[in-house]
Order: C-alpha cells, then structure tokens, then sequence
C-alpha cells in the first residue's frame, strides 16, 4: 500500500516536471513563430525578421551558413534593434531550424 503511493507520488511528480520542459523544446514551428514575432530578443521597433525576409524569401543557402546563429544576432541586433539572444538557446535552436527548413 505505502509503496503504491510512492509510485503514484513520483509519477505525479515526474508529469509534472517534465511538462514544461516538453514545452521547451526547439522546433521549426516555434522557429517559425519566432521568425514572425516583432518581439523577438527584446526588439525595440515592430520590425520581425518576417518584415524583410518575406516567408523566408533569400534564406535557402542560409540554412548551410556555418555563421548561421551570428547572421541571426546580427539581423536582431540591427535591423530589429533587439539584443540578440544566446546561440544555444531553444528560441536560437529553434529559429535556426526554420531557417534550415527552407533550404532548396
Ligand atoms: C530591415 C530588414 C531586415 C530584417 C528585419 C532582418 N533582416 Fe536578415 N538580412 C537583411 C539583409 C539586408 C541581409 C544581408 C543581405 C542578404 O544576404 O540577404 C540579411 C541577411 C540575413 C541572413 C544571412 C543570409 C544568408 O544567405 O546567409 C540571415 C540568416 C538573416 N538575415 C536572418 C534574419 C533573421 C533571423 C531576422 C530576424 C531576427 C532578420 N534576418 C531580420 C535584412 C533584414
């Protein structure tokens, strides 16, 4: 009986930890919301990266770029005004995977 409440115990535990760490995880989909997003790395205008790169319009070589995640700052940094964000971040990860998705 003790022993049945301990399991249930740690199963509760574990559902409810690994939950938002599920929710962390890098995806093209996030990437892409991210891509979208005027917010992105604490933007300072209402510029997204989607402003001019257009659905990703000129990002099919990009995905190869071994630069990749310091082109990504940069646009952040500059024409997004933002701060840039920590090369292995899930939002960094996760708009790097986007922007790979779109390779030709
Ligand atoms: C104001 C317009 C503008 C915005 C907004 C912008 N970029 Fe750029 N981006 C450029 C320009 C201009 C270049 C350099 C010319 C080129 O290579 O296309 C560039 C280049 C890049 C490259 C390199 C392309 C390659 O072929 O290697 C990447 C990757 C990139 N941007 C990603 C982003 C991301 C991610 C965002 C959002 C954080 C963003 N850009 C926002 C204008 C912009």
């Amino acid at each position: 009986m003790k022993k049945n409440f301990l399991f249930l115990a740690i199963a509760v535990a574990v559902m409810f930890f690994s939950a938002p760490l599920s929710a962390e995880e890098a995806s093209v989909e996030l990437g892409q919301k991210l891509f979208n997003n005027p917010g992105l790395g604490a933007s300072k205008n209402d510029k997204s990266c989607n402003s001019c790169h257009e659905n990703g319009k000129g990002m099919d070589k990009a995905g190869k770029n071994p630069e990749l995640a310091l082109m990504i700052n940069k646009c952040i940094k500059g024409p997004l005004q933002g701060e840039g964000i920590s090369e292995d971040s899930v939002a960094m990860r996760s708009l790097k995977l986007y922007i790979q998705s779109l390779a030709k």
